[in-house]
């Protein structure tokens, strides 16, 4: 398995796979900023050929400067297997590289499988009410670099 920077091909592959890999309508949260504008931070992880798994994130500007992780998938035939845990890993490297301080990234209270995965990688943990709106809670990961 390795992970490169996304391509358009690849974009519109997650497009297509991304409802099938949540097991619900997700398609919105592939935004097509994460190719367009964000697409140098953009990663996926492939086994012959073939993608098993991408990251949608970016580095913000401001200091102290944060590796947003906004959408990691992994396909349902490869969980378990550390693709996550390589692409967190591949971003973490970049965002280093790029003078990040702190990597972030947020899911939907109730993803119990995210919430696995991040406490598994050293990510602290908050639950934050109205992070998204009100009556829209969410867990924030955070983990200083
Ligand atoms: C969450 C997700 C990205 C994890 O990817 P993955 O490639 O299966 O994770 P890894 O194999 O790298 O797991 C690394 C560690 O995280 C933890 N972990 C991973 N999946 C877990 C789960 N379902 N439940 C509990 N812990 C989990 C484990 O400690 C695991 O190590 P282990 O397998 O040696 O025990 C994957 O399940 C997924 O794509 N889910 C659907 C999309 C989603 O919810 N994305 C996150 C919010 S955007």
């Amino acid at each position: 398995m390795h992970t490169r920077q996304l391509t358009k091909a690849d974009f519109d592959q997650i497009v297509a796979v991304i409802d099938h890999w949540w097991g619900g309508p997700t398609t919105a949260l592939a935004h097509p900023i994460f190719f367009y504008e964000f697409g140098s931070h953009a990663l996926i992880a492939e086994e012959d050929g073939g993608m098993v798994g991408f990251l949608l994130g970016f580095i913000t500007a401001e200091p102290p400067s944060v590796g947003y992780i906004h959408l990691v998938g992994i396909d349902p035939a490869w969980r378990r297997r550390g693709v996550g845990r390589v692409l967190y890993q591949e971003f973490e490297r970049r965002a280093r590289s790029l003078g990040a301080a702190r990597l972030k990234a947020i899911t939907t209270v109730g993803n119990q499988a995210s919430l696995g995965f991040h406490r598994s990688l050293g990510y602290a943990m908050e639950q934050v009410p109205d992070y998204a709106g009100v009556g829209r809670a969410r867990f924030v990961f955070t983990r200083d670099l």
